[in-house]
């Protein structure tokens, strides 16, 4: 049964047909084309907050701002980086204005922050920031809706946390295949038919050669 979470939280992937993130060798721009792309900075410009990986920051290096929408605004953007491993040169630091938030564990090393006006370091009380912490707090500084993007280990935290209220899978028509390239969702520890995720889907619609699907968590 999905949680009702304290902020609204909508899951975004670009998926291969055969439901891969990247190649074995991590290889994952660009799965799905322009139209795709375009939908997801809207996706982006109507969320207060955008959250990764701390794998998906060092395989991508993604900027994760909002760009080609007019009056557009980017959201806060957000890193789970336990052991506080995010580079230093990485794009999210190149400031625009947008806030940036990174969230560790208690047991990151202390190290040095680029020098920016707009970064927060976030220290959960655990090793790894728990998803239902995470939410609180994000809630207890105004945020009212985040923008999950990958990778495939958050996707799969989010999902175990029960607090997801949209899933939008966009899906290409390409077939990448091999049992060592990313499945979009990680572990669930789902180990009969019985009890594999139900998702109740609200529409899918075609964005130039892709799909997508837009949907519950039942
Ligand atoms: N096609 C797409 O839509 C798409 C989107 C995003 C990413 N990708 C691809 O996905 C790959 C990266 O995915 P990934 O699964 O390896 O890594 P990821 O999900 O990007 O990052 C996982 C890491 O985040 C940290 N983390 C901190 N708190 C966590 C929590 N509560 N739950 C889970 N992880 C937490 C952990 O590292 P620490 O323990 O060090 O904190 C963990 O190993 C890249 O190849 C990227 O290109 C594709």
């Amino acid at each position: 049964m999905n949680k009702k979470s304290v902020i609204t939280v909508t899951l975004k992937a670009a998926l291969t047909l055969d439901g891969k993130i990247a190649t074995a060798s991590g290889h994952s721009k660009w799965i799905t084309g322009e139209a795709a792309r375009k939908k997801v900075h809207e996706l982006r410009n109507q969320n207060d907050a955008v959250l990764v990986g701390i794998n998906t920051v060092i395989a991508d290096d993604p900027q994760l701002t909002v760009r080609g929408i007019i009056n557009g605004k980017s959201p806060v953007r957000i890193v789970l980086d336990s052991m506080a491993r995010i580079p230093e040169k990485s794009k999210i630091f190149k400031s625009d204005g947008t806030p940036v938030i990174i969230v560790t564990g208690n047991k990151a090393l202390s190290r040095k922050w680029p020098n920016l006006p707009d970064i927060k370091i976030l220290t959960s009380p655990t090793e790894t920031p728990e998803i239902d912490w995470l939410l609180f707090e994000l809630h207890k500084i105004g945020l009212k809706s985040l923008l999950v993007e990958g990778g495939s280990f958050i996707y799969a935290s989010f999902l175990k946390s029960s607090f997801v209220d949209r899933l939008v899978l966009f899906i290409s028509p390409k077939i990448i295949g091999g049992q060592d390239a990313l499945s979009w969702c990680g572990e669930l520890g789902v180990d009969h038919l019985d009890k594999a995720m139900q998702i109740e889907i609200s529409s899918i619609d075609a964005v130039g050669e892709d799909w997508v699907i837009d949907s519950k968590i039942k």
